[in-house]
């Protein structure tokens, strides 16, 4: 069974692995073995990216057979540590986990290595030693910010004074966006940040940050860089109470690229957006069962995602994955 499994994974026969686990043919001598079950330990639901994601995992689960024990962290640390105790107590197969912030991992991730149980880590980064989980799947989350920040530039002929909206702090996105736009636009002299706040990748703390901005600064600011889609809707509509129109007179750039933001750039009020795809169950279970056949497995593995802006939104729109 394991030099089948192997072999099924090597050739990209992936899916079948957890489908042939669960149930074996009738009058087949082989025994039947027991359902993988894997704990997932997720953030929370913050934003619409983060409901894509928990439902690429959970379709995923479904589909391969998977038994799935899913935790939501309700955006605290102190949760998604104790699911993670609770999946190694339960002596889980493997874990998925989506980490709210990139440090404090240490302890329950070495628990569940000592445990045997790989960890597959899901679009956030955590500092810890490499030998604490098994692989990484994310976006290139400095290279977004980078992105956001030569548009930016291109676009203005190099001047702008920016509003950033930070994602949630100590978050390995928050951190690796806002550490990629700034590389970038401190070589452009014309290009500065009047304001960094954290709006906690929410709408409704993304429009609470904007209109304290609004209210401090009134219009000195050209253009708003937000971390994710989410607080950029959010900032849209404090921008258009404020009657700064949004899209116009205030630039606004996001990353995730959902469906909302690509409908915000069609009615004009979005300029750009860097895609961060949250479709990662396929690419989690692929590399759990990878693992599990004693497959080697990059230690590091990155989405590749695109910049779209108001000119390619129309054409871009219907066939939006999520
Ligand atoms: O970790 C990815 C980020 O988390 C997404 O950009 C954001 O929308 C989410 O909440």
């Amino acid at each position: 069974m394991r030099r089948l499994m192997r072999l099924a994974a090597i050739v990209g026969l992936g899916s079948a692995i957890f489908a042939c686990e669960k149930s074996a043919p009738v009058g087949s001598t082989t025994l039947p073995t027991k359902q993988v079950v894997v704990g997932f330990s997720q953030i929370g639901a913050e934003s619409g990216w983060r409901a894509a994601e928990t439902g690429s995992v959970l379709a995923e689960a479904k589909k391969r057979g998977v038994q799935l024990k899913f935790a939501d962290g309700q955006g605290k640390q102190a949760n998604q540590v104790q699911a993670i105790e609770q999946f190694v107590a339960q002596n889980v197969d493997a874990i998925i986990l989506a980490p709210v912030v990139g440090t404090g991992w240490d302890a329950p991730l070495a628990k569940a290595k000592r445990a045997g149980i790989p960890v597959v880590l899901i679009d956030r980064a955590v500092e810890t030693d490499p030998a604490n989980y098994a692989t990484l799947i994310q976006s290139d989350h400095v290279e977004a910010g980078r992105a956001v920040a030569r548009w930016l530039i291109e676009k203005t002929g190099g001047k702008a004074v920016v509003v950033q909206l930070e994602g949630t702090v100590g978050s390995g996105p928050a951190i690796d966006r806002k550490k990629g736009f700034e590389e970038v636009i401190a070589t452009a002299p014309g290009v500065t940040i009047l304001r960094s706040q954290s709006g906690d990748f929410k709408k409704v703390t993304g429009k609470q940050v904007m209109e304290g901005i609004i209210r401090a600064e009134k219009g000195a600011f050209t253009a708003v860089y937000a971390h994710n889609d989410d607080m950029a809707l959010g900032a849209i509509q404090a921008l258009q109470e404020a009657g700064l129109s949004p899209g116009e007179k205030v630039l606004v750039m996001s990353i995730d690229g959902g469906r909302e933001a690509f409908e915000a750039m069609v009615a004009g009020t979005l300029n750009c957006v860097m895609e961060c795809n949250p479709l990662l169950g396929p690419a989690a279970f692929d590399a759990i069962e990878a693992i599990r056949a004693g497959a080697p497995v990059p230690k590091s593995i990155s989405q590749t995602d695109r910049l779209f802006d108001r000119s390619q939104a129309a054409a871009e729109l219907p066939g939006r994955a999520y």
